[in-house]
C-alpha cells in the first residue's frame, strides 16, 4: 500500500493539572531561595513568547543548531537508520524537526509538549505539510512518566531532543531525564540532543538580556500566569529580570527581583519580599562535548558522532542507548 494511504494525524491529551501549579508555585514561594520550576514559563503566551526569543540577534542557540541540523541532515539520517520512529519530547513549535524529516523519512513522528493548543497547531503543521507521515502529538509533561501512544515492533526508536532543553535540568536531574528516556524508547535507541556549549561570559549574558526585552518579558509571563491562573496579585512591573552566567556553577541564573519591600497574595497564602529579594525562575546550563559526553555516559549512553559549528558555540550529539 503506497506510504500516503496510511498516515494519520492523532492528538493525545495528558496536561497537568492547575492544581499541581498551585502545589508547586506555593511550595517554592515558601522555600528559600525562592524557586519555580521553569516548566511553567510555557503556557500560551510563554511560547510565543519563547518563539521571539529564538529570533532574536543575542540568542544565537536556535539559528546554529538549526544551520547544524541542515548541514549535517544527511549523516544524522544514517546514524539514525531507515523508517524509524521519532519522538520529540519538548517539541515546542515543531520547527526544528522539518530540517530533518526529508532526509530521515521516518514512520512515524510523535511530537510531546506541555502547551496543547500550541502544540496541536504545530504538530498539525507537520502532519499537513508531510502527508507520506504518521504524525501523533501527546500532549503531556515530559519530566513526569510520559506513556508513548504508538510504538512498532520493529522500527527503531529516536529520540529528538534539541534547543539544548537539557541544560535546564541540574545534572543530576539531566541524568535521571536522559536515563528515563532511555528506558522509555528501548536499548540500542538513538537519541539526537542539542547542546548549548561553554563559551565567553560576555556572549551567554547578552543572550538572556536581548536588547529589545523579549527574555525580560518572558521571565515576568510567569508572574502574570500565576495572576491569572492562581488568583494571585503579583505587581509584575515592581519584579526585574536578572540574568547572568555563574561561571563556577557553569549555568545561566534567571532571576525576578523585587524593586520594593512588597506583600503579595496568591490564593488567600501571603508572601513577604524585601527590595532585592529573589525569584530563581530558571538555570540553563552549559558543557563542553567532553563534559557532556560524560553525562550521557553515566546515564547509560556511547557517544556516536558530535556536530559543532565552526565557532563552537553549539554541539548536536548523537548518542545510542546501552
Ligand atoms: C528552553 N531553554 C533551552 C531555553 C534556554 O536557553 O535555557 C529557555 C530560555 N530561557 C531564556 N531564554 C531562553
Amino acid at each position: 500500500m503506497p506510504r500516503q494511504a496510511k498516515a494519520e494525524y492523532n492528538f493525545y491529551h495528558e496536561s497537568p493539572e492547575t492544581s499541581e501549579f498551585h502545589r508547586d508555585v506555593i511550595a517554592g514561594l515558601n522555600r528559600q531561595p525562592r524557586t519555580i520550576p521553569p516548566k511553567y514559563f510555557y503556557d500560551h503566551a510563554g511560547s510565543m513568547l519563547f518563539e521571539a526569543i529564538c529570533e532574536q540577534p543575542e540568542y544565537y542557540p536556535t539559528r546554529t543548531e538549526a544551520a547544524l541540523l541542515k548541514q549535517y541532515a544527511v549523516e544524522i539520517a544514517a546514524e539514525a537508520g531507515n523508517g524509524c520512529y521519532l519522538i520529540e519530547p519538548g517539541s515546542g513549535s515543531c520547527e526544528k524537526v522539518r530540517h530533518l524529516l526529508e532526509a530521515m523519512r521516518p514512520a512515524a513522528y510523535v511530537p510531546l509538549d506541555i502547551s496543547c493548543e500550541h502544540l496541536d497547531r504545530a504538530a498539525a503543521g507537520v502532519a499537513c505539510d508531510h502527508p507520506w507521515l504518521d504524525v501523533h502529538a501527546v500532549c503531556a509533561d515530559i519530566t513526569e512518566e510520559v506513556a508513548l501512544p504508538f510504538v512498532p515492533e520493529h522500527a527503531p526508536a529516536v529520540m529528538f531532543y534539541p534547543g539544548s532543553s537539557i541544560g535546564n535540568f541540574d545534572p543530576v536531574d539531566a541524568c535521571e531525564f536522559l536515563k528515563c528516556l532511555a528506558q522509555a524508547a528501548g536499548r540500542g535507541s538513538g537519541l539526537l540532543i542539542g547542546v548549548d556549549l561553554k563559551k565567553s561570559p560576555a556572549i551567554l549574558d547578552a543572550a538572556y538580556n536581548d536588547s529589545k526585552g523579549v527574555t525580560a518579558e518572558f521571565n515576568q509571563n510567569l508572574l502574570r500566569r500565576i495572576n491569572r491562573e492562581l488568583a494571585g496579585d503579583f505587581n509584575i512591573d515592581a519584579f526585574a529580570h536578572h540574568a547572568f552566567y555563574n561561571t563556577a556553577r557553569g549555568r545561566i541564573e534567571m532571576h525576578l527581583i523585587s524593586e520594593c519591600k512588597q506583600s503579595v497574595r496568591i490564593d488567600g497564602h501571603r508572601f513577604e519580599f524585601n527590595d532585592g529579594d529573589s525569584i530563581h525562575t530558571e538555570n540553563s546550563y552549559k558543557y563542553t562535548v567532553e563534559e557532556f559526553q560524560a553525562l550521557a555516559r553515566s546515564a547509560g549512553f556511547s557517544p556516536r558522532r558530535v556536530w559543532t559549528d565552526a565557532a563552537s558555540l553549539f554541539s548536536l550529539h548523537f548518542l545510542r542507548a546501552d
